[in-house]
């Protein structure tokens, strides 16, 4: 049987397929560009609050992983002296912002793109800036990719073997670690977490992602406040001390959203 009917070959319909799912990925990536400013207006609903003041007046931001929309809405409402935002791969969206802010906004805001555990890169951007303690540092929906340790997949899934590339693997988050070094740039850190580990994590890197567990908030909650001043945000606001943290995790049973700030106790 002839594999051609009125001009239509196999490879015509396979090159039209592809054209096809080339728009439609591209549509995809439309759509989160059009969600990232409405999702990001939501959760700066809840950071807000982190900051306690109505104006940030001469204050710095360094906000790691960035996507560049929150730095720009925190510019518009509170005018700080100056935001940076660093994430290992910088958003076109970043970019365009960074290009044309300085129509609306009276704030610096300088994007680059770095690895937070790049330390040469870091430090270089911070001396350019000089901006090596900020007033705040924010991590929305970032400290879940700061996972160092050894792969451990294998706690959520018995099956779990690590592949070469890593894929499918999760690292270990040390809390102990990531805070000290954390807290080393800025003075007040506000960390914003959605969460769902039943949920895949689509811009996981390696073993650097996956959605911390109810235990993993158990252990990071209770370090830190066993160690630093940590205040919680979302769901409900209070000093979190260590009678607190029984309090903390059944809330976060209930719900998928966390806010915390953390800072040294002086
Ligand atoms: C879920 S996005 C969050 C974007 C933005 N902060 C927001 O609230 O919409 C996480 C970002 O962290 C970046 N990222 C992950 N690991 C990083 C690292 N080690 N250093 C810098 N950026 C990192 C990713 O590239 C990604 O853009
Ligand atoms: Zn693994």
């Amino acid at each position: 049987m002839s594999e051609e009917k009125e001009g239509v070959t196999i490879e015509s319909l396979a090159g039209a397929c592809a054209r096809f799912q080339e728009k439609l990925e591209n549509c995809e990536d439309d759509l989160a560009f059009t969600d990232i400013w409405t999702e990001s207006l939501n959760e700066l609903s809840e950071i807000e609050k982190a900051f306690e003041t109505e104006k940030l007046d001469g204050k710095t931001i360094l906000d790691i992983g960035t996507y560049g929309v929150k730095p720009l809405y925190i510019a518009l409402k509170y005018e700080p002296y100056k935001i940076i935002g660093i994430d290992e791969e910088l958003s076109s969206c970043a970019k365009s912002i960074e290009m044309n802010y300085k129509l609306f906004v009276k704030t610096e805001i300088k994007f680059y793109p770095c690895n937070v555990f790049n330390d040469e890169k870091l430090n270089e951007i911070l001396d350019k800036e000089n901006q090596h303690k900020s007033d705040f540092v924010l991590l929305s929906k970032t400290l879940h990719h700061l996972r160092t340790g050894e792969c451990i997949a294998r706690k959520r899934d018995p099956e779990h073997t690590c592949q070469e590339d890593e894929s499918t693997c999760i690292y270990k988050f040390d809390e102990q670690e990531i805070f000290n070094c954390l807290l080393g740039l800025g003075k007040r850190l506000i960390v914003y977490e959605w969460y769902d580990p039943g949920k895949s994590d689509n811009d996981k890197v390696r073993g650097r992602g996956g959605y911390f567990t109810p235990m993993e908030w158990e252990r990071i909650l209770r370090h830190l406040s066993e160690k630093y001043r940590t205040v919680l945000i979302q769901p409900s606001k209070f000093s979190i001390n260590e009678e607190g943290i029984e309090k903390v995790i059944e809330k976060l049973r209930q719900i998928e959203t966390i806010c915390f700030y953390v800072e040294k106790v002086e």
